[in-house]
């Protein structure tokens, strides 16, 4: 993946030590001990992130930034102390480039809105993939019905790999802006990111990349991709839900009106006339998610402290495991099998809907997610209504890889 290296490198996952950092996964379902399998949706928190945010909420919550009082201080140095943890993380230059946002969709929203709708006229395009999570999609679609530019697709192949010179044919002097995924949510695909910028960058477009699922697999550094945007959500990073970031560089960030107006965005407001306040300000508007702030850093901290490289390999190792098992299965069809994919294994099984397979999972105690994986169009390119989807997270093992594998045994039994 288009990463960092990590500063150090790690050792190997010691997958009991970290399966015993998340309370949740001692949980049975239906009577089977719980085989989570669906962290491409939301992963599970560990200790750290719980007791950080119960730390906040029992010692230090006040609302931020307005108040001289002690807890009030308290609270926006843990708040302003998440920022810095975020920038760290992703190794943006400044703390006036994060801001804090409900999630990627937010983050993907603000840019549609305060980047695009106010600079975009008929003529101009949007350049996106067709492997695109919907909060990629609907947003640029609504730009175009607001200001009569036009959405482009780069396709992608049986594989689930984006076409590149199809990419490279699409982009033109009238493409202003690339909506590009780092990593395909439904089928795992890894996007060849250095490259897709720099070839949009070429034609002078700007590029939001679309980091929801990369963010828990790889260390991001925003400055050495050139991502003028980079948005994801803390949840998918073992951090509390409602919390994500907007990366975007200053320069840019600092040319773009406020897309929503209230408290803390601005800096004096009379009937006559209001002014707006710095980075990042400008775009926070409102009492934001305080704990999930504290939450989202904790969580940084914790995959930091297990190195992201170690998370990596391990993934890798389960998704090899559980793509060649698998793959053994008669009636199995894996969905997405490109060269370089991370944690994420679609699937069908011949004649089941996914739901109907999803049910049989759950009722062994297997969590997948079953369903179009808000990817519409990638499930019309295959030609399936939906795909079961296996990811993997940090404390995945090998046992629940096996675990999937014996349920599907016996969801083919149940369907003959
Ligand atoms: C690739 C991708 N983009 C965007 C999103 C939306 O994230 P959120 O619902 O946290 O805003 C998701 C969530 O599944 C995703 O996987």
């Amino acid at each position: 993946m288009s990463a960092r290296p990590a500063a150090v490198r790690s050792a190997p996952l010691d997958v009991a030590r970290v399966r015993a950092d998340f309370p949740i996964l001692a949980t049975q379902v239906h009577g089977h001990p719980l085989v989570y399998l669906d962290s491409a949706a939301s992963a599970q928190r560990p200790w750290a992130v719980i007791r950080a945010v119960d730390d906040y909420e029992t010692h230090a919550h006040a609302n931020v930034h307005r108040g001289v009082h002690a807890l009030s201080q308290a609270a926006t140095a843990a708040f302003e102390g998440a920022r810095e943890r975020v920038r760290r993380f992703i190794n943006a230059a400044s703390v006036r480039e994060v801001i804090f946002t409900r999630g990627t969709t937010e983050g993907i929203n603000l840019v549609a809105q305060a980047y695009a709708r106010p600079r975009f006229r008929p003529g101009d395009e949007i350049l996106i993939s067709a492997l695109e999570h919907h909060a990629n999609i609907v947003p640029w679609q609504m730009v175009c019905e607001q200001t009569g530019c036009t959405l482009k697709v780069a396709p992608i192949n049986r594989r689930g790999e984006l076409e590149y010179e199809e990419y490279l044919r699409l982009l033109s002097p009238r493409t202003r802006l690339v909506g590009i995924a780092h990593v395909s949510n439904a089928l795992g695909t890894v996007l060849p990111l250095a490259r897709l910028i720099e070839a949009a960058h070429a034609h002078g477009a700007v590029v939001l990349v679309d980091g929801a699922q990369a963010i828990p697999h790889a260390q991001v550094d925003v400055r050495a991709l050139q991502a003028d945007f980079y948005t994801f959500s803390a949840h998918k990073v073992y951090g509390p839900t409602g919390i994500g970031v907007l990366y975007g560089r200053e320069a840019l960030l600092e040319a773009m009106p406020p897309w929503q107006g209230g408290g803390d965005m601005i800096l004096t407001v009379s009937f006559e006339k209001t002014t707006f306040n710095e980075l990042p300000y400008k775009f926070e508007a409102g009492t934001p998610n305080i704990s999930g702030a504290v939450g989202l850093a904790a969580a940084l901290d914790y995959v930091e402290g297990l190195g992201l490289e170690a998370i990596a390999a391990h993934e890798a190792q389960l998704l090899r495991l559980a793509t060649a098992e698998l793959a053994a299965l008669p009636g199995i069809e894996l969905i997405g099998t490109a060269a370089h994919k991370a944690a994420v294994l679609s699937f069908t099984l011949q004649g089941v809907h996914a739901h109907d397979l999803g049910t049989i999972l759950d009722a062994e105690g297997v969590a997948v997610r079953t369903g179009h994986h808000c990817a519409m169009p990638v499930m019309t390119f295959f030609g399936v209504p939906a795909t079961a989807r296996a990811s993997f997270a940090c404390y995945n093992s090998e046992s629940d890889v096996a675990a999937l594998l014996a349920a599907l045994k016996r969801a083919r039994e149940v369907f003959g």
